[in-house]
């Protein structure tokens, strides 16, 4: 089957979830959250991940930004930064603007201009998202922005990946699916996406169902790919 829609993950495949941290830790008179902003963006990460699966499987759905807020709250306690509202502030404030993936832009700028749907489908609720695609300048490079907050639930639930056929009218195996999440590479690849694991970092393989078509270690590749 040809492909007819390109559908990117956002926080970690789009943009860049490190840099809100790493942004914090190069302003002056950060000296301390200098040392420690790597385990405090891993935790933070971690954290909002995990509290979302757990949110999904125990029934008690919740905006990603709630999820995202107590993930970091757990990573700044447990780097011993308690007692800081406004890096606190500071960082979330940063999470609405974060830097997108230089490959991500011209990526989409050639998949557009090949003819393909191209869309974002993402955790993230509707107005993080519209603030990281408009900070970042992609608003005229999507066809579609969507959101976990039509369905009420976080990928991997296949009510997430099913919004894509709803939203494009499209089968599953017309859609190239690019994550840089393992796990949500597996588990699209399962639903029926092409999928493309952009394995950024270098990690082994999650042992989870489903198997992704294509491993990458970044996205220049993907416009060559969907069109072969
Ligand atoms: C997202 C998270 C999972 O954008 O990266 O959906």
């Amino acid at each position: 089957m040809t492909i007819t829609t390109c559908v990117f993950d956002a926080y970690g495949t789009l943009f860049d979830v490190a840099g809100a941290a790493r942004s914090m830790a190069e302003q002056p008179g950060r000296e301390e959250f200098e040392k420690h902003w790597q385990k405090v963006a891993s935790d933070w990460r971690l954290k909002q991940l995990e509290y979302s699966w757990l949110r999904t499987v125990s029934n008690t759905h919740c905006d990603f930004w709630d999820v995202t807020k107590d993930g970091l709250d757990w990573a700044l306690e447990a780097s011993g930064f308690t007692n800081d509202p406004v890096l606190r502030e500071d960082l979330l404030a940063l999470y609405w603007e974060l830097p997108p993936y230089p490959d991500g832009l011209r990526t989409l700028a050639l998949l557009k201009a090949q003819g393909f749907k191209t869309a974002i489908l993402s955790n993230g609720s509707k107005d993080m998202l519209d603030g990281a695609v408009t900070g970042a300048g992609l608003e005229s490079l999507l066809d579609a922005t969507l959101s976990v907050d039509d369905v009420a639930v976080f990928k991997p639930s296949r009510k997430v990946y099913d919004m894509v056929g709803d939203h494009f009218g499209c089968t599953s195996n017309e859609v190239l699916f690019v994550s840089s999440n393992g796990w949500d590479a597996a588990y699209a690849a399962h639903y029926g996406f092409i999928t493309v694991w952009v394995n950024r970092m270098g990690l082994p393989m999650d042992r989870l169902p489903g198997t992704p078509t294509h491993v990458l270690s970044d996205l220049t590749t993907i416009p060559d790919l969907a069109k072969a």
